[in-house]
C-alpha cells in the first residue's frame, strides 16, 4: 500500500456521520440555497441549518489530488494536466481480428469488414491482466452513428447495412501490451474477439426458459442472439466482464401496432431509427412479440476464452442497465449495484444467494445466476438532502408482487422489474447512471445525470436525493449501508455534490459549494474509484458553452476527494464528444479513458487524426511523464 492509498484510507475511515454532514453542508451552502426562489427551496433551507465551520470544508487543498487542475476547453483535442501525456490506443474501425481490413472512411466497407474491426462508440471497459506487460481490454461498443458508418448516411439501407450496423455494436475484446510509448493493441492476438448483435448467448437465472422468452427461432426460451446498446460495465473478482444492455428498446419497432402496458414502460415505439426491423424480423415486434424481453439484461463474458458463450444474467433484472458495480460484502455474498438510466427510474442491488470463494475461482462462475434483487427507497424529511433508505425485495409473493398486481412468477418479476419496482414503492430518480463502490470503505456513489421531468410529472416530485425541478445539471448521491454491510436492508444517504453553474445562477442551480467557476460541469455520468480512493467523474452533458452551460466547454473528466469534497478537472475531450469508459492498470500508472462520438450531430470534429478526417470514437492511454501514479 503506498502513501496515497494510506492517506485515502485514513480520510475515508473517519466517522461517517460527521463526514456526511460536512460534505452535505459543503455541498449545499447557505450562500447558494438561501438565495433560491422557489417554494421547495424555502422548505429545503428551513430544515437545513448551516454553520460557518461547515462552509469552510469545501476549500481546496486535498492531499489526495496531486495534479494541477486544467481549464475548460472548446478545442478539438483531448487535454490532460501538465506533466501528463495522452495517446490514442484504438479507434472505431481499427482491425482486431485476423484478416480484417484497415479502417476506410468512405463508409463503403461491408458488414464483413466491420465484423473484424473495433466496434463504434467506445463505452464502459475493463482491464484484465495477463502478465506484467500484457493484458486484455474488454470494451463496450454502445451504438453507431449512421452518418459516419455509411456513405449514404442511413438513407438507403440494405440487408448488409443492417448486418454492418449490428457488427458495429456489442463488445470488443483485444490484447494490449506495454510499449516504450505507453500501451499498444495487438492485432490478431488469439484472445481478440468481437461480440455483436448476432453472437449466440444463453439466458440464465429465473427468467430463462419462461414462455415470455420464447420466439419462433428459440422454443427453449434460453438461447438468444446478441447484445446491443452496451453502455457501461463491471468486472467480477473471478475475472469475468459484465456488459450492460441499456437502450435496447430503440432497436425494436411495432409498426402499426399498439404497445401493451409492458412495451410502453420499456419504451417500444412504432418505428426505430436503426431500421433493423425492416430487414431482420426479430426486431419487428408485430412478428416477434417476445424478442424485446430477451434484451435489457446484464451479460457475463469470460474474456480469457474467446469461445465462451456469453451469459445473460436474468437474476439482475431487466431494465435500461447503465453499469454493474460489483463488491464482495464482508459476509462473502456478492453484491452488484445497478442503475436504470431513464428519467424517473430506479437504483437496484443484487445480492448473490451463494458466497464468494476466494480460493476456488471456478466455484464462483455461477454466483450471478441466483440471488435476490432489491430496489432503493430514499427517505428524507421535507427539504433535507440526506436521510435514510431501504432496500425493498423484488421477490414473487412478497411486497405486493402477486397475481393481484399482475405478477405470476419470479420470472415475470425479473422481466418486468421496472413495474415491480413501482409496485413496491421505489424512489423515482434523476436518471441513475454509473454506480461506484469505494474499494476500502464500501461507500457507494451514483451519478444522477439530469432530469428535465423532475417536478413536472406526478411520479417525479422534487425532494430527497432529487432536490431540483427541471434538473439540467445533475448530482451525485452517496450512501453507506447499515453497519458497513453491503447486503444490509437499510442505508444512510447524502448528496456528495450538486452540479450547477455558479457564474450564471445564484440559486439552487449554482450547485453545491464544492462546485466553483473553476471546476463546473454538467451531467455527471461515468463514475469510478481508483485504488487510492479518488472518485473519477466523467461527463455526458451539454457542450454548447452557452446559456445555462456557459463556461463549461466540452465534456470532461474530474477527480474528487471523497473526504473533503474537493473536485478538480483532470481532462477535457474534443468537440461534441462524451467521455465514457474508465479503466486503470493494476499499478495505477495508466488510465484508459474513452472518447465517444466526437463530432456527433455534424459538429466539426476531426478527432483523433485531425486534418479533414472523419471523427472516430477512440480510447486514450493517459500516463504521467515521470511514470508516477495517476492523479496522485
Ligand atoms: Fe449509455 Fe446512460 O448512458
Ligand atoms: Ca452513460
Ligand atoms: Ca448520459
Amino acid at each position: 500500500m503506498n502513501k496515497d492509498q494510506l492517506q485515502a484510507d485514513s480520510a475515508m475511515h473517519q466517522d461517517i456521520d460527521s463526514d456526511f454532514s460536512k460534505i452535505i453542508d459543503a455541498g449545499l451552502s447557505r450562500r447558494r440555497f438561501m438565495q433560491g426562489g422557489a417554494t421547495a427551496m424555502g422548505l429545503f433551507l428551513a430544515a437545513n441549518p448551516l454553520t460557518q465551520a461547515v462552509a469552510a470544508s469545501a476549500q481546496p487543498n486535498s492531499k489526495l489530488l496531486g495534479f494541477d487542475k486544467i481549464p475548460t476547453s472548446t478545442a478539438d483535442t483531448f487535454v490532460v494536466p501538465e506533466g501528463y501525456v495522452a495517446k490514442p490506443l484504438i479507434s472505431w474501425g481499427d482491425p482486431i481480428l485476423q484478416g480484417a481490413p484497415m479502417f476506410d472512411e468512405s463508409g463503403k466497407q461491408p458488414s464483413s469488414a466491420q465484423a473484424g474491426q473495433f466496434g463504434d462508440n467506445t463505452d464502459g471497459m475493463s482491464f484484465f491482466p495477463l502478465s506484467e506487460d500484457r493484458a486484455l481490454l474488454a470494451v463496450n461498443n454502445e451504438y453507431t452513428n449512421y452518418k459516419l458508418l455509411f456513405d449514404h448516411q442511413g438513407q438507403a439501407m440494405t440487408a448488409d447495412d443492417v448486418k454492418k450496423a449490428q457488427a458495429a455494436h456489442g463488445v470488443s475484446v483485444f490484447e494490449i501490451k506495454r510499449s516504450n510509448d505507453g500501451w499498444e493493441y495487438i492485432k490478431d492476438s488469439k484472445y481478440n474477439r468481437r461480440i455483436t448483435a448476432n453472437t449466440e448467448m444463453m439466458l440464465t437465472g429465473p427468467a430463462a426458459g419462461h414462455d415470455l422468452m420464447k420466439t419462433s427461432a428459440d422454443a427453449s426460451g434460453k438461447k438468444v442472439l446478441g447484445t446491443f446498446n452496451n453502455c457501461a460495465n463491471g468486472e467480477t473478482p473471478w475475472g469475468t466482464y459484465l456488459t450492460c444492455e441499456e437502450n435496447f428498446n430503440g432497436y425494436f419497432a411495432k409498426p402499426g401496432g399498439e404497445q401493451d402496458v409492458h412495451q410502453k414502460r420499456y419504451g417500444i415505439k412504432d418505428d426505430s431509427k436503426y431500421q433493423w426491423y425492416k430487414f431482420d424480423d426479430r426486431f419487428d415486434v408485430t412478428k416477434e412479440a417476445n424478442e424485446p424481453n430477451r434484451h435489457g439484461w446484464v451479460v457475463e463474458i469470460d474474456p480469457m476464452d474467446p469461445t465462451a458463450t456469453p451469459l445473460k444474467r436474468t437474476a439482475l433484472g431487466r431494465f435500461k442497465h447503465e453499469n454493474a458495480a460489483v463488491t464482495v460484502a464482508d459476509n462473502g455474498h456478492v453484491v452488484v449495484y445497478l442503475g436504470d438510466d431513464e428519467r424517473g427510474e430506479h437504483i437496484y442491488k443484487f445480492v448473490s444467494r451463494n458466497k464468494y470463494n476466494p480460493s476456488n475461482q471456478a466455484a464462483n462462475r455461477d454466483l450471478l445466476e441466483q440471488g435476490t434483487l432489491y430496489v432503493a427507497r430514499f427517505n428524507a424529511k421535507d427539504g433535507e438532502v440526506r436521510g435514510t433508505g431501504e432496500w425493498i425485495e423484488l421477490t414473487y409473493g412478497k411486497n405486493g408482487l402477486t397475481k393481484e398486481n399482475g405478477f405470476n412468477s419470479q420470472a415475470e418479476v425479473m422481466i418486468f422489474a421496472r413495474e415491480a419496482a413501482t409496485v413496491v414503492g421505489a424512489t423515482t430518480m434523476d436518471r441513475p447512471e454509473w454506480v461506484a463502490v469505494h474499494p476500502e470503505t464500501k461507500t457507494v456513489c451514483c451519478t444522477l445525470t439530469n432530469n428535465k421531468n423532475r417536478g413536472k410529472k406526478d411520479n417525479q416530485p422534487v425532494g430527497g436525493p432529487n432536490p431540483r425541478a427541471n434538473n439540467k445539471y445533475g448530482q451525485i448521491v452517496r450512501w453507506n449501508e447499515a453497519n458497513g454491510d453491503n447486503t444490509a436492508a437499510t442505508f444512510k444517504w447524502d448528496l456528495f455534490l450538486v452540479a450547477g453553474n455558479p457564474t450564471v445562477h445564484k440559486d439552487f442551480y449554482a450547485g453545491s459549494a464544492n462546485i466553483t467557476d473553476e471546476n463546473m460541469f454538467n451531467s455527471p455520468d461515468g463514475l469510478g474509484f481508483d485504488q487510492g480512493g479518488r472518485l473519477w467523474i466523467m461527463t455526458d452533458g451539454k457542450y454548447s458553452n452557452e446559456g445555462d452551460f456557459a463556461g463549461m466547454g466540452n465534456n470532461q473528466v474530474l477527480v474528487a476527494d471523497p473526504a473533503t469534497g474537493e473536485v478538480r478537472r483532470f481532462a477535457t475531450g474534443p468537440i461534441a464528444c462524451e467521455l465514457t469508459g474508465l479503466a486503470f492498470s493494476p499499478d495505477q500508472r495508466t488510465v484508459f479513458i474513452g472518447v465517444q462520438h466526437p463530432g456527433e450531430k455534424d459538429k466539426p470534429s476531426h478527432f483523433p487524426a485531425g486534418g479533414n478526417s472523419k471523427p472516430r470514437s477512440t480510447i486514450m492511454v493517459v500516463q504521467r511523464k515521470d511514470g508516477g501514479i495517476i492523479a496522485a
